[in-house]
């Protein structure tokens, strides 16, 4: 299983102060060095944390993958269109969110996704659509043409106790299945770290997690390489087991 590392909370601290320490760019680079095989980025409209030269530089340096997270508005798309990240990550944004709340209704409007999807292969980007673990949607997003599906891990993460967190577990194994029958690549992300990753890492089909959060946290004691190393062993651990 791979590891995409979501550098957006150093640009967090960073906007803290609005200068330019730390700088997510060099986040990216220790990650990729330290075994990362993709740094993503989430270009709010509000721009709170990761800004447009954060996902221009980024696009120069990273030399794995770089997944831009993203709103799918007018303004977003064009940039995305112009900067040609190698996968966008498609998710609902609010902005009174601390962060992405729950997955993409993509059943609601497939026709406007399938749209989507056109326009970003045609410009040689992969599209992910980041969805609840529900087939409704896992179906939605292959009928748009999409080439990957992020699965929302949120609420198992959150869940509070050992029969929520197996419940969700359950939806999310159906929703990967569903996913890489229908020919769909399945990832998963939110809210992952490293006490809940291993039984996410024994769903088969899921071949990538996206981290943020606890490995940002993690890197404050640690620093940025230590914590994606001890991530990387938990995965590798986890996916023996
Ligand atoms: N995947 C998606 C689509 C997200 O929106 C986020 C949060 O930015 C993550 C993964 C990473 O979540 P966390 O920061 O909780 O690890």
């Amino acid at each position: 299983m791979r590891l995409a590392v979501n550098i957006d909370h150093i640009a967090t601290v960073r906007e803290a102060r609005g200068g330019i320490e730390p700088d997510p760019v060099h986040a990216a680079v220790i990650a990729e060095l330290a075994g990362a095989e993709g740094i993503v980025c989430h270009l709010r409209e509000d721009r709170r944390h990761v800004n447009d030269r954060d996902v221009r530089v980024l696009r120069e340096v990273v030399s794995t993958k770089l997944d831009l997270e993203m709103a799918a508005t007018g303004e977003i798309i064009a940039f995305a269109l112009d900067v040609l990240p190698d996968l966008v990550t498609i998710v609902p944004e609010k902005r009174e969110e601390l962060t992405t709340e729950g997955g993409l209704d993509v059943a609601a409007n497939v026709r406007f996704y399938t749209d989507l999807v056109s326009a970003m292969h045609d410009k040689r980007i992969d599209v992910s659509y980041f969805i609840d673990p529900d087939l409704h949607q896992v179906e939605a997003a292959a009928r748009c043409g999409a080439n990957i599906i992020e699965l929302h891990t949120g609420t198992y993460a959150n869940s509070r106790s050992r029969a929520e967190a197996e419940a969700e577990l359950t939806r999310l194994r159906l929703a990967a299945e569903a996913a890489s029958e229908a020919g769909l690549i399945v990832t998963a992300g939110h809210g992952l770290d490293r006490r809940n990753i291993a039984p996410i890492c024994r769903i088969p089909q899921i071949e990538e997690v996206s981290i943020g959060h606890a490995l940002i946290s993690r890197a404050m004691f640690v620093g940025m390489k230590g914590a994606v190393e001890e991530m990387l062993d938990t995965i590798a651990t986890a996916t023996r087991m």
